[in-house]
């Protein structure tokens, strides 16, 4: 569990400092008083990644070089300095020269009310959330995207050319392809994993009315060479790469119709069934759940929607929940509570 976090220049926050329990943590405080940035400072800790921005430099607060957050999970002790220029990460005092060990550390999902994007926005929000558990459980995944990343970023560059070198941009299709596969299978399967754990959520959180499929739906059929070869004259004349795992979706079903035109309320559980299942798969997979990091969800749900939501949460989690009240909670005993009162307290 993570026991101890400090952070510096961070968001709104000059210097915070602040201790977990074990079980349910509550932050609360009104509005733009740091709820957000302190759950969020938590998951860069663990994760190197923040939920809300894809740019950890919209983390350093204004007019500083760079943010720090230095916490202690698992009894490691993990520090990590950020800024455009420079990243550092130190493992027990040890610096680091890559994140691979400190990857393996803990686990994190993230439930927020922009959660509800998964299912009504664009494609790219539904592979980010395929991507954000499948680096935490496959540690050869974040190498794969990244090698893909870089093939496309490279052919798309030579794509936007005023003439185009097919010899050159040729070139990146191998590692296009290679890593493109790797990507496309480890999503694949990654759905099919989560189909039972999210489908018997949303059942749960519906009140026992709907089922979930979900359903992964590559842009090109699943054939990638043969869609990468016949886009040839598409690529020439977007001036970028058209089809592969870029362009990849999900589909998701409720009682066997497509959930596209379902109400609000059936979105929100999806999105929550998604996150559950997520939780349920990191749990299975590594044998203890992980940290769970909930952003002012529960003020957004109907009572019957919260307790089932509650009780849904693995019960040995260490979950750290932020909201502006707790008037919600029946009874917030044993939790550890911090309040704050003044912004970057
Ligand atoms: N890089 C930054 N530097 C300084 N301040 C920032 C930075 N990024 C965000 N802030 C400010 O931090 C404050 C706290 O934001 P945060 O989202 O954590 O609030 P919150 O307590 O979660 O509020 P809410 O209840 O509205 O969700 C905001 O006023 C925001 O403008
Ligand atoms: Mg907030």
């Amino acid at each position: 569990m993570l026991t101890k976090i400090k952070i510096r220049h961070f968001r709104c926050y000059e210097q915070f400092e602040w201790e977990f329990g074990a079980g349910l943590n509550f932050i609360i405080g009104p509005n733009a008083r740091g709820k957000t940035s302190l759950l969020e400072s938590a998951c860069i800790l663990l994760r190197l990644q923040s939920p809300r921005v894809a740019s950890l430099a919209r983390i350093v607060q204004h007019g500083r070089r760079g943010f720090v957050t230095d916490g202690f999970f698992a009894r490691r002790h993990l520090q990590f300095y950020y800024s455009p220029q420079k990243k550092k990460l130190a493992l027990d005092g040890v610096e680091q020269t890559n994140a691979k060990e400190w990857l393996q550390i803990g686990r994190v999902v993230w439930f927020g009310n922009e959660d509800i994007e998964m299912v009504r926005g664009s494609a790219d929000k539904r592979r980010k959330f395929l991507d954000f558990i499948a680096v935490q459980r496959d540690a050869g995944y974040r190498t794969a995207l990244r090698a893909y990343e870089h093939a496309l970023r490279s052919r798309n560059h030579l794509l936007k050319q005023p003439s185009h070198r097919w010899r050159e941009i040729a070139a990146f299709d191998g590692p296009l392809l290679q890593h493109g596969e790797y990507v496309r299978t480890v999503r694949h399967n990654l759905l099919a994993e989560l189909q039972a754990d999210a489908d018997a959520a949303q059942f749960a959180i519906s009140g026992n009315r709907e089922s979930l499929r979900l359903d992964y739906a590559p842009g090109d059929l699943g054939n990638f060479p043969a869609a990468l070869a016949a886009a040839k004259t598409e690529d020439a004349r977007l001036r970028q790469t058209t089809t592969g795992p870029h362009r990849d979706d999900v589909r998701f079903f409720l009682n066997q119709m497509p959930a596209d035109d379902a109400s609000e309320g059936q979105h929100r559980t999806l999105a929550l069934a998604l996150k559950l299942g997520a939780t349920r798969l990191l749990e299975r997979h590594f044998g203890e759940p992980p940290l769970l990091l909930l952003d002012d969800i529960f003020g957004e749900l109907d009572p019957g929607r919260r307790n089932s939501l509650l009780a849904a949460l693995p019960s040995a989690a260490q979950k750290i929940v932020t909201t502006t009240h707790l008037d919600w909670m029946p009874s917030a005993e044993g939790a550890n509570i911090l309040r704050l009162d003044t912004a970057g307290a």
